[in-house]
């Protein structure tokens, strides 16, 4: 099928490549210019497992273009996808003004003759959003012209969203016209994934549902971890036994500095205050939001309680990006770590496997050495905090890491190693949900 994908951001481009991947044939509009030109040399603005090869090989294949014109993705697709940024407002709604700046724009490129088209939400936004496409459309879009709106959230996670793309556990799509919905299926008929087919507003609902409903589970585990870390249990063994119960499942229930990135924070907030505006407030989401903001607070007082003061102690951190296998940094609670310990005015390195470009930038001005040596960062330090769950730290050679520190201190703040293992190397080993 011919599809155009609006925006080229990382849902726009990850979902763009594997439409292509799996044989549609692909036009990828942003209006940033550099950006596409980068992309059709091949540059890809950012680091995704897998990503290059697939834009690579499928713009080689022909199947996959870049543009900035969305008159050119309007005029050669079947369906136009719309995945532009829904930043957060200061009050927690969403902003939506992208999203209607394209809306506008494709209602200025459809016309009775090009025949019928439907325009996909796949942003992350509130309900109610794809009838408020639907009439900007209405009002903008040359009269005769025959379209319909449908909701298609995105379930991809940052470092695996490629595999996630390609293997989804379901696609959800949520259209009130049948026409719109049997179209729809075609597209992802080569997933070989369930469907699950909604109205317009329920496919919005599920996918702020979906989020929060993370958020919580992350947050319930990490309220956990403050019980196991006061009564002696162990917070591991704690989400083994409760995960294993099917009901419940053991995803998602990895206890650590908090949940970060550019969605769960900006998602739980958008769902309260949507909840708010109904008139329906839902406050276990604050709970939510505030077992997150403590979790770090938490870590920072058991750092004192053994460190006492931080001034002046030279302190490593293993970790930049808000999670593993990505340069994002966005809402990352290890640069929130690193502020932190900078506003105690310990001496901060630190490292990231990808992310100590994008770190540095966030960073400013805060005095924090990036390394680019987990090792060297580590070199002469008091205290080793692990503040991201990449594999590099799980695995790291702990007898070359002790011989290097000043102390052999650790904190561990997403119970990445074996402490038998760590106490077994010489170190004083500290963790999340463990007493010590
Ligand atoms: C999340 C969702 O998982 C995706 O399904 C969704 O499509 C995406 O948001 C989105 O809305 O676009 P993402 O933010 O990329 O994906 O990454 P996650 O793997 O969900 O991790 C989010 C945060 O939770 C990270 O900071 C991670 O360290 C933390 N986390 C995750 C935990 O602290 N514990 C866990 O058990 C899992």
């Amino acid at each position: 099928m011919k599809l155009s994908i609006i925006g080229t951001g990382y849902v726009g481009l990850t979902t763009g490549t594997c439409f292509s991947e799996v044989g549609h044939e692909v036009v990828c509009v942003d209006n940033n210019r550099e950006k596409v030109e980068a992309l059709l040399r091949g540059e890809i603005p950012i680091y995704e497992p897998e990503l290059e090869e697939l834009v690579t090989k499928n713009v080689n294949a022909g199947r996959l273009r870049f543009t900035t014109s969305i008159r050119e993705g309007v005029e050669n697709s079947d369906i136009i996808f719309i995945a532009v940024p829904t930043p957060p407002q200061p009050d927690g709604s969403v902003d939506l003004s992208f999203i209607e700046k394209v809306s506008h724009e494709i209602a200025l490129c459809l016309t009775p003759e090009l025949g019928y088209r439907i325009i996909v939400d796949k942003s992350t936004v509130p309900v109610c959003t794809g009838s408020k496409v639907m009439q900007t459309i209405k009002r903008y879009a040359p009269a005769g012209v025959d379209f319909d709106i449908v909701s298609n959230p995105e379930f991809l996670r940052e470092g695996c969203a490629v595999q996630d793309l390609l293997n989804p556990d379901r696609i959800v799509i949520g259209a009130d016209s049948q026409r719109a919905m049997d179209m729809m299926k075609r597209v992802y008929q080569m997933f070989h994934a369930p469907i699950v087919e909604t109205d317009l507003s329920s496919a919005e609902l599920i996918k702020h549902a979906a989020n929060s409903f993370l958020a919580l589970k992350i947050s319930y585990i990490n309220a956990v971890s403050a019980i196991c870390e006061r009564s002696g249990g162990d917070v591991e063994l704690v989400a083994r036994g409760i995960g294993m119960d099917k009901r419940i499942s053991p995803h998602f229930l990895a206890a650590g500095l908090g949940y970060g990135g550019s969605c769960f924070p900006k998602d739980v907030k958008a769902f309260i205050h949507i909840s708010d505006d109904l008139g329906v407030p839902f406050t276990l989401l604050k709970e939510v939001e505030r077992i997150n903001q403590t979790q770090l607070d938490r870590f920072m007082n058991r750092l004192r309680e053994k460190l006492w003061i931080l001034r002046d102690k030279r302190i490593a951190v293993w970790g930049l990006a808000f999670k593993e296998n990505t340069d994002d940094v966005r809402e990352s609670v290890a640069v929130n770590l690193c502020r932190r310990l900078c506003e105690e005015k310990a001496i901060v390195s630190a490292f990231d496997p990808k992310a100590n470009e994008t770190a540095a930038r966030v960073l400013g001005d805060a005095p924090v050495t990036i390394c680019d040596d987990m090792y060297e960062c580590a070199r002469g330090a008091e205290v080793l905090i692990i503040a991201t769950e990449w594999k590099e730290f799980a695995n790291a050679d702990l007898v070359k890491l002790k011989e290097l520190m000043h102390l052999p201190i650790i904190f561990d703040g997403r119970n990445l190693l074996h402490p038998a293992n760590a106490v077994h190397a010489g170190f004083e080993y500290h963790s999340i949900g463990r007493a010590s």
